[in-house]
């Protein structure tokens, strides 16, 4: 049985939000109760230390962001939950992607490009303060994905540029070497609202306007009543259109309670009672999360050793999976058997026999490589058995039974002994392999 695999990373640079927690957290551990599917979240540490270079920051946001999603109900037994720096095989799998990977690709990323562009719209040299970090950026990520063979990674309209190519990578690979990685798709949901912040635009760190999920009660009160209104007095009618405090609401509340406000908006609530309704019904969401989120932070022995169990976890599935491909590149014990030589690891990329029958009556086969461009084709044979036993003394002698069946073999036009001979040799190779 193949589940689907739905895989998100969560990079250690801040301290989890309201924004985040409608926006992420909260559908990532509904999504993660879904009987066939297997969920994979892990803190993009790696990915943390290109964007910021204070370490206490990197291991302070790693303590609290799995410690939010933990009280926020993930389950890790039930899924896969780790640090992407205690798996090894993902830089391992970076590099190998990285000699896959066009530089013009990556030259095409946005965030690179908007480096660039803000250097050369300054005068400055176009790379300057660029790291190879963020160039790279791309890679490392694509390695996250098809680490774990992953079919669908939910994440925000900016990363579907990163989604692309890590399909680009995979294909380039699978077309080198064999079909190993699966093509992983961006899943946007539409239906999540994205949060706005104290001051009415979108909640991001970037304008330091978030409601941090976890604020004690006291400064999460006193952080709703901050929140922009207009200066409409108790008892004027208001809109809910535009307004902020009205749209956080109905990100926490039932079709009922946000009907409620509405009628109330209409009636003229003050708005401070209106700040107080949103305090009392996101306190009501967030409190027993809370609880939980304090009384883990308090033992970061115990987030450590289920993010290392996390890691253990997932490392069953890295370890023989990189196994795989330092193989299927070549990078393989000496005193294995030479193998496989021209081959490709993939079946589907072999040359392969074709045995048919013509309008004459007479049995012939021909040899097809992967394109379908035709290598040898056999003569008439009286009985298909005859066909079939030409067939099988190539595959079983490759190349030297040429000179015993050259008179039931046509030239084919543009092909050369040395093709039919190295195709040959390539099925031999396969079937010892
Ligand atoms: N780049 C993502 C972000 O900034 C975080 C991330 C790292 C990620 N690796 C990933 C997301 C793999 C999805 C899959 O949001």
């Amino acid at each position: 049985m193949t589940s689907l695999r739905v895989l998100t990373g969560i990079t250690t640079t801040g301290t989890p939000h309201l924004g985040n927690y409608v926006g992420a957290i909260r559908p990532a551990v509904a999504a993660s109760l879904n009987a066939g599917t297997e969920s994979f979240y892990f803190l993009a540490d790696y990915h943390a230390l290109i964007k910021c270079e204070d370490p206490l920051r990197i291991q302070r946001s790693t303590l609290e962001i799995a410690a939010s999603w933990l009280a926020a109900g993930l389950n890790p037994e039930k899924v896969f939950f780790y640090r992407q720096s205690d798996i090894p095989e993902i830089p391992e799998l970076t590099w190998l992607l990285t000699c896959v990977t066009g530089k013009g690709l990556l030259n095409r990323a946005h965030a690179y490009k908007a480096a660039v562009d803000k250097n050369t719209a300054a005068g400055s040299d176009p790379d300057s303060d660029v790291t190879a970090g963020l160039f790279m950026y791309p890679v490392l990520m694509a390695a996250d994905i098809l680490m774990f063979k992953s079919h669908r990674i939910p994440v925000g309209r900016d990363q579907i540029q990163h989604i692309e190519m890590a399909r680009d990578m995979a294909s380039s690979f699978n077309h080198l070497y064999g079909e190993h990685f699966v093509l992983p798709e961006a899943a946007i949901e539409e239906s999540v609202a994205t949060l706005p912040g104290l001051d009415g635009r979108k909640m991001s760190k970037s304008y330091d306007n978030t409601i941090p999920l976890f604020a004690p009660r006291e400064q999460l009160r006193k952080l709703i009543m901050g929140i922009v209104t207009d200066s409409r007095a108790p008892g004027e009618p208001k809109e809910t259109e535009g307004s902020a405090l009205f749209q956080i609401y109905q990100a926490f509340a039932s079709a009922e309670e946000t009907a409620a406000l509405r009628s109330a908006y209409a009636a003229g609530i003050a708005w401070g009672d209106a700040k107080q309704m949103l305090f009392e019904r996101i306190e009501r969401e967030v409190a027993p999360m809370r609880e939980r989120y304090e009384a883990l932070i308090a033992h970061p022995d115990r987030i450590e050793a289920t993010l290392i169990a996390g890691a253990e976890k997932a490392r069953q599935l890295a370890a023989p999976f990189i196994r795989e491909l330092r193989q299927a590149v070549g990078l393989r014990a000496l005193n294995q058997q030479a193998g496989v030589r021209a081959a490709r690891a993939d079946k589907t990329a072999l040359p392969a026999f074709k045995q048919y029958r013509e309008k004459d009556g007479q049995f012939y086969f021909k040899l097809v490589d992967p394109k379908g461009t035709v290598l040898l084709q056999s003569t008439g044979y009286a009985s298909p058995r005859d066909a079939g036993q030409a067939i099988a003394r190539l595959q079983g002698e490759g190349p030297a039974a040429l000179p015993a069946l050259a008179p039931n073999l046509a030239p084919v036009q543009g092909v050369t002994s040395a093709d039919i001979e190295q195709a040959l040799q390539v099925l031999l190779d396969a079937a010892d392999a």
